[in-house]
């Protein structure tokens, strides 16, 4: 058995009265894909910005490499090599992708920017994930299509050698061509040796590259199972009543949660 490179254990988050997260189990392996779908409002990005540092957990445990950890905030979780792309991207529109890179992380030699190191480790990481599409690394990110703009945020974490990489809805905008080539950078990825987490509401997508599905409901992992051991409407079951056949909630648990 592989050990999880990010693991939650009986996590609880609550935003006031409001239970969102119930006794969440998650788990992340290095090398593979993990989806987590549910429907709108099940807790996926509460989820992910749980485990981003920006919610505190009420309750429950947050390992890494099999060690509790406690993270007080986004920075602890950077440090440990978590990556978060969010749907938004929070990329700067005038800058050019080599500064979008390294934003906040910029590299300094003798007190002055070292341009020529940073365009180099940029132009290296989308290199190696075989992106073609964009010709320079200089051109601003306002010049570039929506699947480039996610291609240079997930590239990022890349660059910033992380271990694990949470993307929160990367295709949600994007037209098929944009979607396929966002595809196959999640899947290249996930063979670099990352442990990868896509959310998405496309099935066809999770089907294609994940290597393991979690399904949320009202908050509750309903299932968590390897791809090839369910069927496209199992997954939809799941998503939409928390239960299929064997898998999943108990009736009495379904219909509880709330
Ligand atoms: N900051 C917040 N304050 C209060 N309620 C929130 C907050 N963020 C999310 N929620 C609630 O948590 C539930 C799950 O939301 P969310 O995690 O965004 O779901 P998903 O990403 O699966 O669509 C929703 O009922 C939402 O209204
Ligand atoms: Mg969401």
């Amino acid at each position: 058995m592989v050990q999880p490179i990010l693991e939650l254990r009986g996590v609880n988050k609550s935003f006031g009265v409001v239970h969102v997260l119930h006794d969440v189990d998650f788990q992340v392996y290095p090398g593979e894909v993990t989806a987590l779908v549910g429907d709108n409002g099940a807790g996926k990005s509460t989820l992910v910005k749980s485990i981003a540092g920006i919610h505190p957990i009420d309750s429950g445990s947050y390992l890494f490499e099999g060690r509790q950890v406690t993270v007080h905030g986004p920075n602890d979780v950077a440090a440990l090599g978590i990556e978060v792309v969010y749907q938004d991207l929070a990329l700067c529109d005038n800058l050019d992708i080599v500064q979008n890179m390294f934003l906040g992380r910029e590299i300094i030699k003798r007190g002055v920017l070292d341009e020529a190191r940073m365009e180099t480790m940029a132009r290296q990481a989308l290199t190696s994930l075989s992106v073609r599409t964009v010709k320079s690394v200089r051109q601003t990110v306002s010049s570039l299509s929506g699947g480039q703009r996610q291609t240079v945020a997930i590239a990022k974490s890349v660059l910033w050698n992380s271990k694990v990489v949470l993307l929160d809805e990367p295709t949600a905008a994007l037209g098929v061509a944009q979607t396929r080539q966002v595809i196959d950078l999640v899947r290249r990825l996930a063979d670099q040796g990352l442990g990868v987490v896509l959310i998405s509401h496309n099935l066809a997508d999770v089907f294609e590259v994940a290597d393991r599905i979690c399904a949320l409901y009202l908050g509750r992992v309903a299932a968590e199972v390897k791809t090839s051991e369910v069927t496209h409407s199992q997954v939809v079951e799941l998503i939409t009543a928390g239960r299929s056949g064997s898998l999943g909630l108990a009736p009495a648990e379904a219909a509880q949660s709330m």
